[in-house]
């Protein structure tokens, strides 16, 4: 992993304390206006464990007193002065503290009718009064319990969510992160390059314009000289065993092979600075219209060092038109997909014919395909599927990042484009872009 990221640790889904539901404190409220009800309750509960008992008289303060004191359990009367029961239950179930709080109605009516509208408006159970204290504490116990199992459900789903989301957060944050090392890596490369060619630009600009007059005067010098032996063929002792000395002949001949070898030198430098340009052109705003393969080819010069390695690289660049893009991020991805072909083949280096063949080709009149294909050692599927996650590699620490295949995503599908990879484990890989040629990207 990137040292950058050693401060950004993966979102863990925090794991909850699980207290047996049996363990879990009970809070009981009860609503009831005869002071008698509560002192008979009171007793049947006070010396039930790991249970706290609440009362209040009246309506009017009940769902104050409810939310204050958070009841796993509302034991509820059906008549109360100044409110009718039905109504408070109502009440309850409205507020979003207490609407899912069991409420066990006690009343002295035992009509159905009653206890089938009191069921109908929302109460979770009804016992006629006073109950028997076994069968109370057990409702009690039975309804608590099934609540704190729904709230700690509830939690549970939040937190998960909430996990979801900052595991999507930090997702997020490593993408730009990427980005952000890409931006700056692409455009310190491209200024280095660019400078680095600049520099070399100029000297090699004089170098070669030189050479054209160096070749006509040593041309003319040499005829001179072949006139001077022509006039005088007989010259006198000491030029005779200055021309032996220095071996005249074969300087005549070594001096026109160095010129032109040095011309191809100097050509060649020429072609390497004009390669490093076209990489790094310094383009990042803009889209224009350019040719791919000279980008390409520019790559594979910038490469060349690591190709000499024994890859062959076969072209076979189709009748493909100019592509609106930018020309610099493009090479980047050209760069790091035959990068990491080179490393696939280089990976074993005794395996025999090692080949990258880069195939270029229309697909409609508005996009274009580029396959890049090795014939290394493949990607396997558990790898595949994690290809384009920033920060993942397979090579050893210092040698990959990582980040090579998920910058290139994304400076495809910044172009509105298509990345894909085809590979079957011992048969290579093959990198498929898909471009259009004009592109409604800014
Ligand atoms: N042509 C390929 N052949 C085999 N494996 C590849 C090839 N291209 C990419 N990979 C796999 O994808 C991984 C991620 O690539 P990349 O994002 O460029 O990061 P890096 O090259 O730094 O590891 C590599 O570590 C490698 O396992
Ligand atoms: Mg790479």
């Amino acid at each position: 992993m990137n040292p950058a990221f050693k401060g950004i640790k993966s979102p863990q889904s925090p794991i909850p304390v699980v207290i047996p539901a049996c363990e879990r404190p009970i809070t009981v409220l009860l609503v009831d206006d005869q002071a008698t009800v509560n002192e008979a309750i009171h007793c049947m509960l006070e010396t039930e464990a790991n249970l706290t008992y609440h009362y209040c008289s009246s309506a009017e303060k009940a769902l104050q007193i409810a939310t204050k004191v958070a009841p796993t359990v509302i034991l509820q009367d059906l008549i109360l002065p100044n409110s009718d029961g039905m109504t408070l239950v109502k009440e309850f179930r409205a507020n979003p503290l207490t609407c899912d709080v069991p409420i066990i109605m006690l009343s002295t009516n035992d009509n159905p009718q009653t206890k089938a509208e009191a069921f109908a408006i929302g109460v979770n159970d009804y016992l006629v009064k006073l109950p028997n204290q076994i069968e109370l504490v057990a409702r009690i116990r039975y309804h608590s319990q099934a609540y704190l199992n729904r709230q700690a459900h509830t939690t549970a789903l939040v937190a998960q969510a909430h996990a979801k989301e900052l595991e999507q957060t930090l997702q997020e944050l490593r993408q730009t992160q990427a980005q952000l090392i890409q931006t700056e890596k692409l455009s310190s490369l491209g200024q280095m390059l660019a400078g680095i060619a600049h520099e070399i630009n100029n000297p090699v600009n004089f170098i070669f314009g030189n050479l054209t007059y160096i070749d006509a005067y040593v041309h003319d010098l040499m005829k001179l000289l072949q006139l001077y032996q022509e006039k005088y063929p007989e010259p006198d002792a000491a030029i005779q065993t200055y021309l032996e000395e220095i071996d005249y002949d074969f300087v005549m001949e070594d001096l026109l092979k160095m010129l032109r070898s040095t011309r191809m030198g100097s050509e060649r430098i020429i072609q390497i600075v004009l390669s490093l340009r076209n990489f790094s052109r310094q383009d990042h705003q803009e889209m224009k219209l350019s040719n791919i393969h000279d980008g390409i080819d520019s790559t594979l010069l910038i490469l060349n060092h690591r190709l000499k390695l024994g890859i062959n690289v076969i072209k076979d660049y189709g009748n493909i038109p100019l592509i609106d893009c930018h020309p610099a991020q493009l090479n980047q991805v050209f760069m790091n997909i035959i990068n990491n072909a080179i490393d696939a083949l280089l990976e074993h280096p005794n395996r025999p014919k090692k080949e990258i063949t880069i195939c270029t080709s229309t697909l409609d009149e508005n996009h274009i395909q580029i396959q890049i294909k090795d014939n290394g050692s493949g990607i396997p599927l558990a790898v595949q599927t994690k290809l384009f996650e920033p920060f993942f590699t397979t090579k050893p620490v210092g040698k990959g990042t990582g980040l090579g295949l998920s910058i290139c995503q994304q400076i495809i599908a910044n172009h509105q484009g298509t990345l894909q990879v085809i590979s079957k484990p011992e048969e290579g890989a093959e990198f498929i872009i898909r471009l259009a040629v004009q592109t409604a990207v800014a």
